[in-house]
């Protein structure tokens, strides 16, 4: 397996740079703008409030009302403002993935809406996207058994890279795998695979894409340190 620079620089297992903004919309309970490389995202949580229609609420949780959504200006060519199937199926299984982490008992028969946009996409939208949202929903205060940590590894251009932009995703070998895990807990709450690959190499991509899993952990922790000191630093 070769060790070559990547064509922006990176090492094989280099992230690209992560800048997190929390609380910068006004409007929403809680919101995180992230960039991540050329990938912009802003994501927004409102409530847990009323569920309309009532029909749909849960009588033993919280629904958790995913969307995430691109742009019209955040690809090069202009996108149709409508989700489409690629869309819905993001928006279910980020929402599932987050499900997990957000204490959805404590809230009985309310909706918490979580709305993800993607301003400018570079490949990794919707780890990028789910790791927002994560935060999000801790910059609302919601309570949580852990956070949602989330990165792509892959395969390009016969290199093991980790967190692929569109110029690897569009290699001809690309090996594009999103995962999402509870952290601390390091439980697997979103797992999808593109590409061909052999049971080897999976695991291989698997382990990076852990280990950049904790890195993103790392930074997210240090976000919200930064936003909501602990009470020991206020003191000191
Ligand atoms: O962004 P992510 O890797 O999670 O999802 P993808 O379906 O693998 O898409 C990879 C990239 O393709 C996106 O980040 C966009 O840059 C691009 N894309 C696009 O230009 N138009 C779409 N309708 C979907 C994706």
């Amino acid at each position: 397996m070769s060790e070559e620079k990547r064509h922006d620089g990176r090492k094989p297992n280099d992230l690209r740079p992560i800048e997190i903004k929390l609380g910068v919309n006004k409007n929403a309970d809680g919101s995180c703008l992230l960039t991540w490389g050329k990938n912009v995202v802003l994501a927004t949580v409102h409530g847990p409030k009323q569920m309309f229609p009532k029909h749909l609420s849960n009588p033993s949780k919280a629904v958790i009302d995913y969307k995430y959504r691109m742009a019209c200006i955040s690809t090069p060519e202009r996108k149709s403002p409508v989700p489409g199937k690629r869309d819905k199926e993001i928006s279910l299984v980020s929402g599932n993935a987050l499900e997990s982490a957000i204490m959805v008992e404590q809230f009985p028969n309310t909706v918490i809406e979580i709305n993800t946009l993607i301003f400018t996409a570079d490949a990794g939208t919707r780890v990028a996207a789910l790791t927002a949202a994560s935060l999000a929903a801790a910059d609302a205060g919601l309570p949580m058994k852990g956070l949602i940590s989330s990165v792509a590894g892959g395969r390009s251009n016969k290199q093991l890279v980790l967190d692929l932009d569109k110029q690897e995703e569009d290699a001809p070998d690309a090996v594009d795998l999103a995962c999402a895990m509870l952290m601390p807990q390091k439980e697997i709450a979103l797992l999808q695979m593109d590409g061909f690959v052999d049971i080897k190499e999976t695991k291989e991509i698997l382990k990076n894409t852990v280990k950049g899993i904790e890195t993103v952990y790392d930074m997210q922790k240090k976000a919200l340190i930064e936003k909501y000191p602990l009470e020991g630093e206020i003191n000191e």
